[in-house]
């Protein structure tokens, strides 16, 4: 079950240069996993390897357009030469707010190639992978917690997310045989300061209306996201898969 030269299993994490994805890599580097970690440019990957590694961690930086088939396939083979690949963790994704009214076709690829197409053939790769191998594992997708309930401003995001929704529970019966459980982080108002969300986050007024609709008060962090994906993707979860779980400090329960 183990990588023969570490005695680690292996984890594939996407967008892992910034917030969630490079919490949830250092996380699952702590818990034991070596660290296929994916980016659209490696290079950005430097800051969050160098933190895998000093939790322990054997750790490969590889190129990652979730746009593209090719780069997918030849990303998930690259993972694999770990000798024992166990985890996918779809956390990449791209925002695009804005009013439904004045979303155009161009708007809708940007966000679903991404955010839908993007997760569903990762998580073909990593399935078709597992399964050609013979062995278990467990993969984990960020989705949203506007992907579980209404939200003005961010249909399609919201879409695409709600998309992930659904895949995961389809996946998670339909490959329940083979012992790949499937399961989803639903976020609410994370902290996290990485270019595509800058210019909301750091508004002060915007916080503040966001922070106002919270029942627990405050923003939820990285690392509270990560502690999830990494019960979900490990032996404690093994009894859990289809699950889609809100992380939002109380908003969804309203
Ligand atoms: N931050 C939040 O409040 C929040 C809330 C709910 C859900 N989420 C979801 O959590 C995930 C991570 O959020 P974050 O705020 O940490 O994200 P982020 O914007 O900081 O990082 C996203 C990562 O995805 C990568 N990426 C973008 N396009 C890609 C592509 N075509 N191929 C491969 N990688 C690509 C980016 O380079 C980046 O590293 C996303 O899926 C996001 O939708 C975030």
């Amino acid at each position: 079950m183990q990588n023969e030269h570490t005695g680690r299993p292996a984890a594939i994490v996407t967008g892992a240069t910034y917030g969630i994805g490079a919490a949830t890599a250092l996380a699952l580097a702590r818990a034991g996993f070596d660290l296929a970690l994916c980016d659209l440019d490696p290079r950005t990957l430097e800051a969050t390897e160098a933190l895998a590694r000093g939790a322990g961690a054997r750790v490969a930086r590889i190129a990652l357009d979730l746009r593209s088939q090719a780069s997918i396939v030849s990303a998930v083979a690259a993972a694999a030469a770990f000798g024992h690949l166990e985890v996918l963790v779809n956390n990449a994704g791209v925002p695009l707010p804005g009013p439904a009214l004045e979303a155009t076709r161009a708007d809708w690829s940007t966000v679903m190639s991404v955010n839908l197409e993007g997760t569903f053939f990762m998580t073909q790769a990593m399935g078709r992978h597992l399964t050609a191998a013979r062995r278990p594992g467990a993969i984990v997708s960020i989705a949203s917690t506007h992907g579980l309930v209404g939200h003005a401003g961010q249909a399609l995001y919201g879409i695409s997310k709600a998309g992930i929704a659904q895949m995961t529970r389809m996946l998670a019966i339909e490959w329940a045989a083979h012992g790949i459980r499937v399961n989803a982080v639903a976020p609410g108002k994370i902290d996290t300061v990485s270019p595509a969300r800058q210019a909301s986050m750091a508004d002060p007024a915007r916080r503040a209306g966001m922070l106002a609709r919270i029942p627990l008060g405050r923003f939820g962090t990285v690392e509270e996201v990560a502690a999830l994906v990494c019960y979900l993707a490990g032996t404690g979860a093994s009894y859990a898969t289809g699950q889609v779980i809100a992380l939002d400090g109380g908003v969804t329960a309203q």
